[in-house]
């Protein structure tokens, strides 16, 4: 079958079955958190501290460094995610900062999509970060981060080494050969000096591909990076973790001390040592991974689109050891399908708490996709992500 056929299935097949999970368990979806808020109220509508909807969907919170005016840096919660307010293309990267979980203020749009090519040369703000460009390198900007390319899964790390900022997406979009908003299955790289940007675009690429003595699930396009996270590892080397082979094999790579680019490059890395590829032709996305008392423990979804389905973990040891598979980590009613949502990032809220975020997106309007933070604990090696309508960590 032709590959866009079998990948727009799985991107929009609106699954049936996802709507039997909800029931009395979401019946707080409709409250709004505003004003000072000290509790989490999962699928509720989530406004800043300036009254606005939260705008970070497919995000990742993570603690880091942040600029403050009079007091230098602080270390701070961050939120970065897709600012959905104009739909699914073009998105911006947005950025949040926190010092509770609870209560957020907008950082703004830190790596913005380009409304015209035009923008690229009389656009003040762009002329300042691509100005130097040549008319070429400037058509490639456009194409990365145009209004039709599709800008998804933001995620930020910030390098000590550098003292700067690193932000990698999930960078889509129509190719020469196929007219299809998922053809190009890259992962996008830009750097700034502050979390509030404005972060300027390195490049996309393709990454590790499938080495010649296993079984490529979809050896005729190699190095496909589509849905993805970044993780930081505790000795201080990072990781992008994604989804490749058409949506059906995770990768996890290394990245290089700068966190730009990988550390050692497609054509000499060496599986298991500087990548790994795991649960081959399991056709899992959305991946979240997290070190929670010296284990990994990396919870993914299914491939349906917007819709909701049944999600997996998995754990090991060693990122690049053996994985196990430890099923379904959603417990109670309504967990078949990961309580309506999909997973995008598991961190630690304090020493030992933890926290998992999912996405209850809203296919038919997608800016009102929701935010769902349950608290997630490990016992016997075991992940488990509880539902509550309220709750504090
Ligand atoms: C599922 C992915 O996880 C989302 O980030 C987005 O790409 C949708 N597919 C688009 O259908």
């Amino acid at each position: 079958m032709d590959r866009r056929v079998i990948l727009l299935g799985f991107l929009c097949l609106p699954l049936s079955l996802a709507s039997c999970s909800k029931g009395e368990v979401y019946a707080n979806a409709s409250y709004v958190a505003e004003g000072h808020l000290t509790s989490f109220r999962p699928g509720s509508i989530w406004k800043d501290e300036a009254g606005e909807f939260i705008q970070a969907h497919g995000g990742q919170i993570q603690r880091m460094p942040v600029p403050i005016e009079g007091q230098g840096k602080v270390e701070k919660y961050v939120w970065i995610g897709e600012n959905k307010e104009n739909g699914s293309r073009g998105d911006p990267a947005r950025m949040y900062y926190s010092d509770d979980l609870y209560n957020w203020k907008c950082g703004g749009d830190v790596l913005k999509s380009v409304d015209s090519r035009e923008a690229l040369d009389d656009d003040p703000y762009f002329v300042a970060l691509y100005g130097e460009l040549s008319k070429e390198k400037k058509d490639h900007v456009y194409e990365v981060l145009g209004k039709e390319a599709v800008i998804e899964r933001p995620k930020m790390l910030y390098n000590a080494k550098n003292d700067n900022y690193v932000l990698w997406f999930h960078s889509d979009g129509k190719t020469a050969l196929h007219d299809f908003a998922y053809d190009a299955g890259m992962s996008g790289v830009a750097v700034s000096e502050s979390p509030f940007g404005p972060f300027k675009l390195i490049d996309r690429y393709r990454l590790n591909h499938c080495p010649a003595d296993q079984f490529d699930a979809f050896p005729q396009s190699k190095g496909e990076a589509r849905d993805m996270n970044l993780f930081l590892d505790d000795d201080g080397k990072a990781y992008v973790v994604y989804t490749s082979e058409n949506n059906k094999t995770i990768y996890i790579s290394r990245l290089n001390e700068d966190f730009t680019y990988l550390d050692v490059e497609p054509t000499l890395a060496v599986h298991k040592k500087d990548f790994i590829r795991l649960f081959p032709s399991s056709m899992r996305e959305a991946p979240a991974l997290a070190k929670i008392e010296g284990r990994y423990y990396l919870i993914t979804s299914s491939t349906t689109g917007w819709d909701s389905n049944v999600a997996s973990c998995w754990s090991s040891d060693s990122l690049f050891g053996e994985w196990q598979i430890d099923g379904n980590p959603f417990v109670g009613e309504g967990s078949t399908f990961a309580f309506d949502t999909q997973s995008t990032c598991l961190f630690e809220a304090q020493s030992g708490t933890w926290i998992y975020y999912g996405d209850r997106w809203n296919r038919n309007d997608i800016k009102d996709s929701r935010y769902v933070w349950l608290p997630a604990k490990v016992s016997q090696n075991k992940l488990s992500v509880t539902w509550k309508s309220e709750w504090t960590y």
